[in-house]
């Protein structure tokens, strides 16, 4: 289909429809991806996936929900928070590989990125939609991709499902941002569900002598407190934004270390 969607008398592909309770957990069609595309992002190939565009993924057995058209960290994004965390990786002493762990692994994609990246590197991903684990499973098995997703909420998994012996944990930290991000004041990284220092608190108790890297997704615009108090708590840091134009502003991570140095 070519043409915008008011000319043919469709819905807009915004936050507002795809987020509405009949169309949330919807397969959404390639027309449709394409669509919301070209509504957010002038681009009809904007929702690349997987290291591959819309027909592509398509055309490879992917399938994805109305939500996740909003929710995942797309390929642009992705491949540059791989790059950062592949660029500090390399820094650490001789180690025996990576894992890596997101717990709010929706899609997928921000895993698989980051794994994209990283030698000799497997993934664990956390997930607590039943919906979105099924569709994420079954796309993870399509790709063959190195990644043990679970269902459930991170925090009854972490201790459960964790990095093998031997390797170095990386903690991609994506929660939900909800009200915590504001037009006025930006992210308050405080107030995420839950906030980024009560999941660090709970990686620190599962892997309290591994080197950790945390990598923690933020807006161009941060709550100044939060932000400084979680940076005092790392060992080292580095703050970086992504010169990449999303429909809320750009985005970036606070890579932060826990006895990586060892
Ligand atoms: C913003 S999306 C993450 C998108 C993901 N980074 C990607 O690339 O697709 C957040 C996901 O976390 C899930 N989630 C939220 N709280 C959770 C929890 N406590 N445990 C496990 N999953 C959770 C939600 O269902 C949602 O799919």
């Amino acid at each position: 289909m070519s043409g915008s969607n008011a000319e043919k008398g469709l819905p807009r592909y915004d936050r507002d429809y795809l987020l509405s309770p009949a169309k949330r957990n919807q397969i959404v069609d390639l027309w449709e991806v394409e669509n919301f595309g070209r509504d957010s992002f002038g681009d009809p190939d904007a929702v690349a996936l997987y290291g591959m565009g819309p027909a592509e993924w398509h055309a490879a057995g992917v399938r994805i929900l109305a939500r996740t058209l909003l929710e995942a960290v797309r390929d642009p994004l992705g491949n540059r928070i791989g790059a950062d965390v592949a660029r500090i990786a390399a820094m650490a002493p001789a180690a025996s590989g990576f894992g890596v762990v997101d717990c709010f692994a929706g899609s997928c994609n921000g895993l698989y990125s980051i794994l994209r990246h990283l030698p000799d590197a497997t993934g664990i991903g956390f997930e607590f939609e039943p919906a979105i684990f099924e569709m994420s499973s079954r796309n993870l098995a399509s790709l063959g991709a190195p990644i043990e997703l679970f269902n459930g909420d991170f925090r009854t998994l972490l201790d459960a499902r964790r990095v093998p012996p031997g390797r170095r944990v990386v903690a991609f930290l994506a929660p939900p941002w909800g009200d915590a991000l504001s037009r006025e004041k930006g992210l308050d990284l405080s107030r995420t569900k839950p906030p980024i220092a009560e999941i660090i608190a709970d990686f620190e108790r599962v892997y309290a002598d591994r080197p950790v890297l945390y990598v923690v997704e933020v807006h161009e615009r941060l709550v100044p407190e939060p932000l400084t108090a979680l940076q005092a708590s790392f060992d080292w840091s580095e703050l970086t934004i992504y010169d990449l134009a999303g429909p809320t502003g750009r985005h970036g991570v606070l890579l932060g270390t826990r006895r990586w140095n060892r």
